[in-house]
């Protein structure tokens, strides 16, 4: 295997059906930051569930797997990675500081400070921060101020958004990782990283929901103003789905995904009552024929209540009026046929489906699916991270310049987006 040059990029995504890893070189520049695919790799796994790790053997088992196909892809060796996190166990809020002003006019430390003030919150002692996005800044009470660098004033306060998760559900995905012989450069909140990948910035500008509809849990974030503002984990996903075929069509789990994924629909207005699908029979005896308009019905019924509990969130959250972009669908869940359709009924918003592409190169045949999201995400995130501080995320194992590599939470999104 080649040794790796010092512009590689590398991604962990643990869902909760499978674990992806995918290797890029960094291109662009920190403006519009870009990555060469040069190799994914995917494993079956259900050792981390909703991003808690449920079999620690089974984890370091599957990222193992899933980066060694990576890098056989790639034909390079990569080191260091950029992991993503979601689930339950995180949390968002709205943070408020304030500072006073001694000198003329502010300055960059002043920023600084009132940002630390705004993160200085007491949090669950099990929970740290991960993530601290600075919203909005307000000069002598006068607010909209993206930017106080060099204004007059004598009292300046900001609004941060914090991210917070588990501290031992971190240590416990980072323990799996460094098991598999890899380091974590940086857990990144999972639809932080997918909205690189997939809204355009007009769409993060102007206000927009991304819902992540995976196997484990569906993921909503809001964007508005270019920055993320909400984000929420609900536990109805995929897997629900699964469930219900297998108890309304009365067939094993391993058929119920197959015919979901192979003849599946979201919408059943879109079937027609004369399509008829294949369905498995006892040993050794031919398929039996069932009704794709039942297996329709049944996705359509779980879908759209997955649906109106993401409307519900948009609702609490306060931003629905706001989304003047509408709503992106990424996830297994968006592959769906009618997905759009049911989505665009039951929130009625403007809806999307995620498609990773701009700014990638290389093997982009391989990371165009909605499904592949975040790992895109995380390369772009890690891209922009690089150009921006000069320093590479994924640099091969055994180079020393490994132990430069930022800290692996509690990361300050001042000028990130
Ligand atoms: N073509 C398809 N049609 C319908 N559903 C699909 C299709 N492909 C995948 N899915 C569903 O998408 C889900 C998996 O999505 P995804 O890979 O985004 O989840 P995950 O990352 O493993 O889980 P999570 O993010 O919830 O931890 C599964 O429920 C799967 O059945
Ligand atoms: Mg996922």
């Amino acid at each position: 295997m080649t040794q790796t040059n010092q512009r590689l990029v590398a991604a962990l995504d643990l869902g909760s059906t499978r674990m992806l890893a995918a290797i890029g070189e960094v291109t662009g520049d920190p403006r519009n930051p870009g990555v060469r695919v040069l190799g994914v790799g995917s494993e079956r796994s259900t050792a981390v569930r909703r991003g808690v790790v449920r079999d620690i053997v089974e984890a370091t088992r599957g990222i193992e797997r899933a980066l060694k196909d990576a890098q056989l892809m790639a034909g390079v060796e990569v080191g260091t990675l950029y992991c993503g996190i979601a689930g339950e166990h995180v949390g968002g809020r709205l943070s408020h500081g304030v500072v006073s002003i001694t000198g003329n006019e502010i300055r960059t430390a002043d920023v600084a400070r009132v940002n630390e003030v705004a993160a200085n919150v007491a949090f669950s002692r099990d929970h740290e921060l991960l993530h601290a996005v600075p919203q909005d800044y307000l000069v002598d009470q006068q607010a909209g101020i993206t930017d106080p660098i060099g204004m007059s004033g004598s009292r300046l306060e900001a609004q941060v958004y914090l991210v917070t998760v588990l501290s031992s559900a971190v240590a416990n995905l980072q323990r799996c990782i460094e098991r598999a012989g890899f380091r974590v450069g940086e857990f990144v909140l999972e639809p932080l990283a997918g909205s690189l990948a997939v809204l355009t910035p007009d769409e993060r500008e102007l206000g927009c929901a991304l819902v992540e509809l995976g196997g484990g849990s569906t993921n909503v974030a809001v964007f508005q103003h270019g920055k993320i503002c909400h984000t929420a984990s609900l536990m109805f996903a995929g897997g629900h789905v699964t469930s219900d075929i297998v108890h309304g069509l009365q067939v094993p789990q391993q058929d119920a995904e197959r015919l979901k994924e192979a003849s599946g629909a979201a919408y059943e207005p879109l079937v027609s009552d004369a399509e008829t699908i294949d369905l498995p029979s006892g040993p050794g005896q031919p398929p039996r024929p069932g009704s794709r308009r039942v297996l329709a019905h049944i996705m359509h019924m779980r879908l759209q209540e997955i649906l109106e509990l993401v409307g519900d969130e948009l609702g609490r959250s306060g931003l629905r009026p706001r989304l003047g972009a509408g709503v992106v669908l990424s996830g297994g869940g968006a592959l769906t046929p009618g997905i759009v359709e049911l989505a665009r009924d039951v929130l009625a918003l403007p809806v999307r489906v995620a498609m990773p592409g701009p700014g990638l190169s290389g093997l982009t045949d391989r990371v165009a699916s909605p499904r592949m999201t975040v790992p895109v995400g995380l390369l772009l995130y890690g891209a922009k991270q690089a150009l921006q501080t000069g320093g590479f995320g994924a640099v091969a194992r055994r180079s020393p310049a490994v132990d430069k590599v930022i800290g692996p939470v509690k990361k300050w999104l001042q000028d990130f987006f």
